[in-house]
Formats: structure tokens, C-alpha cells, sequence
């Protein structure tokens, strides 16, 4: 097996998050095979949404950080296209992983594909197939620029199928000649691995937050539908709050720094009412391990993220979504997700009949055995045999 150079590109918090799995599986399982290099574009930058991660999931700090930062999509993308090209340029490695579908995920893509390095895209195939999310044509755009395509789901496998790609076909593969594996989720590889950690190192932090385990809803709002528009936004957070009080039931809420920019720019007699009361804990982001244990000792979770929906189910908890589709088909037809875009009925009617009892749920293993970033690695390596 020849030793090849990998470099991983990650900008965003869920990013380093899914390279972490792939990180500690090269550590424990592929030393003698992969160098990997690490490419930080510097799109999330605040502490809580970056440094706290690479700390806290013991990866190795970034090679390369571009020190991209915030911007409109055309020149984040464009200053993060310039810096990668020239870090492929010096570092020439094998070939370019590529995580979910952010503007770093686009940008790696672009930079990586027309200089013909191959590139590797793990969360491939998801669509929520609609166009108007930046998301969505991040993903279209990354997978149709790929040589290896893992889609973590039977659903997005059947996607890219749609899309042409072709499940039978046979090496060597390129970009004209992709490949597309059905994998499972590294997310998952991650909440297994990490779990049990997460009560050990960090047992106080429930009760420093004054939270009673299986009394509290956890809520996540940070997709630009839902920051930007600020109707939606009010919307949302007015049913939460009444239904906080009228549930007597705490709501703890981290906050993307982007929702509360809106809700402090906007909303600023809203933002004050929460903070004043009694059962809303709006808290900066917080680390991985906090955030799983929230996610396990919460009653239900609402959310607009695509993560945060997928651990609800990792952890046996209930999520309702506020979102009109998801690309996480499975969750909302197995019923453990219900989707109520932002509309105040819908997500109280949804609240107060999880509120009640949601004890018949199931919860199956869609996202596979906990092992999918060993699986990835083996078949990046294939790539290269003779
Ligand atoms: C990005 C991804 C989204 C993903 C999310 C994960 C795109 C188009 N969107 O959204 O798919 O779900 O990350 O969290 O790539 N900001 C800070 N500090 C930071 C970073 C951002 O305050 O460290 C604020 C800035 O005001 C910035 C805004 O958040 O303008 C949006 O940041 P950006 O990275 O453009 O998109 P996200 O909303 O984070
Ligand atoms: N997450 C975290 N701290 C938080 C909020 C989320 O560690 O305060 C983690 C969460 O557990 C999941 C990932 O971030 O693993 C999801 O990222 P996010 O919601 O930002 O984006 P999305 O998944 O929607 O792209």
C-alpha cells in the first residue's frame, strides 16, 4: 500500500467535528499509510465555534489556517478558493477530503477539482432539494466536482443515483468516473466514541447550568432562514417562550453568534424579555462534549440544525425541526423528527404532544455501525494502489 497525503479542509464547527473522526481513526488505525494535513479556512473563528473544538476532540492543530473570516458568499468563497489553491500548490498532497456543505466545502471542492487533485466527499448525496438554501448548491456543486463520494444514508445514496452517478462501476476512478459508497455517519462514529467521555470529564456542567436531567428542552436556531428573517425569528421565539412558561419547563438555548447579532440588532425588547426570564437560559455556543450531554439529558430538542438533529436521534430524544424539509428523510419518516417550519400552531401543537409522551418512539440505526470513517479511509487508500 503506497503512503499517501491527506488533506483534510474544515471551516465551520461541524466540520472540525466530522474531521475529528477521521482524524483519530488515521492516529489509531493508519499511521503507516496517511500523513494528513489539516486546512483551517478560518470561516468560523470565534473561540466557541473553533479554538474550543480542536482543544476538546484531541485534534492536532491546523497546518494551515487562511484566516478567511466572515463575508458575503462571493468573497468568502473567493478568498477561500485563492488561499486553498495555494496550499495545494506548496503541499501537492494526494488528494482533498471534504466535509458536509458549507462555503469551505465549496471552495475546497473548486480549488482541489480544476487543479485536478481528487476530492473526497464525505456527507455526499444529501439534498433537501431546495435551491434557495446556500447549502444545498454547496452540496450539488461537490459532489458533481468528486472522485469519491460517501453518502451516509440510504437516501442520499439513492440521490446521487438519480444524479447519474453509477453504483456499478469499476476503477480506476476520477472525476469523469466517480464512485459513490454507502458508508454510515462519522457524526455518529462520533457520538459513540465520545458519549461516555462527555459524562466523565465534564459531570458538573448540568448542574452548573442549574438544569434537572429529563426537565429541560434543548433549542439550536443559526440557519440564515431563521436568523435573517425576522419575522420567523419572533415567531419562533415567542412560541418558545410562552410555551416555556406554560410547560413550566426550563429551555436552554446556545446561540450562534449570528442569531444573537439578529436579536440584538432587531429584536432587542424580545432578547431582553428572554434573558429575564425565569426558565430561558440563552449561553454562548458550547463545546461538543456539553453539548452531548445536553442533548442526552434533555427532554426534546428544537432545532434548525442538520448535526443537532441527527444526535436528537443518536440519543433517543425527540426533535422538532424548524425547517420545511430536511435532508435527514429517515428521521421525519421514522416520526422521532417533525417538521414545523416556523409556524407558531404547528410547533406548539408538536411541543405539547412531545411534552405529553413520546415513550413509543424507536429509534433504528440509520447511520451504520460507528466504524464509517475506517471504512472511508480503507477505499481512499484503494484509490491509490497500483
Ligand atoms: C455556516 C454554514 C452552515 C452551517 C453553519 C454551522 C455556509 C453558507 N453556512 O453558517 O451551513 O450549518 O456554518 O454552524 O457555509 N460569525 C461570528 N463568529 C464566527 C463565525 C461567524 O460571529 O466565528 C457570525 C458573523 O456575523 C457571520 C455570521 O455569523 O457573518 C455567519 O457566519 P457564516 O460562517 O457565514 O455562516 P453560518 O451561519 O455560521
Ligand atoms: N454543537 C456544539 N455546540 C453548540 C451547538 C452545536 O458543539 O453550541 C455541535 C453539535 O453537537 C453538532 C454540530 O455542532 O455536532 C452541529 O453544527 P451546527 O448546528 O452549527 O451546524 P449544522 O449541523 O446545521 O451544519
Amino acid at each position: 500500500m503506497p503512503h499517501i497525503k491527506l488533506l483534510s479542509l474544515v471551516g465551520a464547527r461541524p466540520q472540525i467535528i466530522k474531521a475529528s473522526a477521521i482524524s483519530r481513526a488515521i492516529r489509531t488505525s493508519f499511521t503507516e499509510d496517511i500523513t494528513e494535513i489539516l486546512v483551517h479556512t478560518g470561516q468560523h473563528y470565534d473561540k466557541e465555534l473553533s479554538d474550543v473544538f480542536f482543544d476538546e476532540l484531541e485534534i492536532p492543530e491546523p497546518d494551515f489556517n487562511l484566516g478567511v473570516g466572515s463575508a458575503g458568499h462571493g468573497k468568502q468563497t473567493a478568498m477561500m478558493i485563492t488561499g486553498i489553491e495555494e496550499v495545494l500548490i506548496s503541499e501537492k498532497p494526494d488528494c482533498v477530503v471534504v466535509y458536509g456543505d458549507t462555503n469551505s466545502t465549496l471552495a475546497g471542492s473548486l480549488a482541489a477539482s480544476k487543479l485536478h487533485f481528487p476530492v473526497i466527499h464525505i456527507e455526499a448525496g444529501l439534498r433537501s432539494f431546495n435551491k434557495t438554501m446556500p447549502e444545498e448548491l454547496n452540496r450539488i456543486i461537490s459532489d458533481h466536482s468528486s472522485t469519491l463520494l460517501f453518502a451516509p444514508t440510504n437516501s442520499a445514496f439513492k440521490n446521487l443515483v438519480h444524479e447519474g452517478f453509477r453504483p456499478e462501476n469499476s476503477p480506476p476512478y476520477s472525476i469523469d468516473n466517480p464512485k459513490i459508497y454507502l458508508t454510515g455517519d462519522i457524526m455518529y462514529d462520533n457520538s459513540l466514541f465520545f458519549a461516555e467521555l462527555a459524562e466523565k470529564k465534564k459531570n458538573k456542567f448540568l448542574d452548573r447550568l442549574s438544569v434537572d436531567r429529563n426537565n429541560f428542552v434543548l433549542a439550536t436556531i443559526h440557519r440564515d432562514i431563521n436568523t435573517d428573517d425576522i419575522t420567523r425569528l419572533q415567531n419562533i421565539l415567542v412560541t418558545l417562550k410562552n410555551l416555556s412558561e406554560s410547560c413550566n419547563i426550563t429551555l436552554v438555548m446556545p446561540l450562534h453568534p449570528r442569531t444573537i447579532i439578529s436579536l440584538k440588532t432587531k429584536l432587542n425588547s424580545l432578547y431582553n424579555e428572554l434573558c429575564d426570564s425565569r426558565l430561558i437560559k440563552i449561553i454562548p455556543p458550547v463545546s461538543y462534549l456539553e453539548m452531548i450531554l445536553l442533548e442526552k439529558n434533555c427532554k426534546m430538542i428544537v432545532t434548525d440544525s442538520g448535526g443537532v438533529q441527527k444526535e436528537s436521534h443518536f440519543f433517543r430524544k425527540p426533535s422538532i425541526v424548524l425547517r420545511k424539509e430536511t435532508e435527514w428523510i429517515e428521521l421525519v419518516n421514522n416520526r422521532t423528527s417533525v417538521l414545523v417550519d416556523a409556524d407558531p400552531d404547528l410547533l406548539r401543537d408538536e411541543f405539547l404532544r412531545l411534552m405529553d409522551s413520546h415513550s413509543e418512539l424507536e429509534y433504528p440505526g440509520f447511520y451504520g455501525d460507528g466504524k464509517a470513517a475506517e471504512f472511508i479511509l480503507k477505499e481512499i487508500l484503494l484509490l491509490f494502489e497500483k
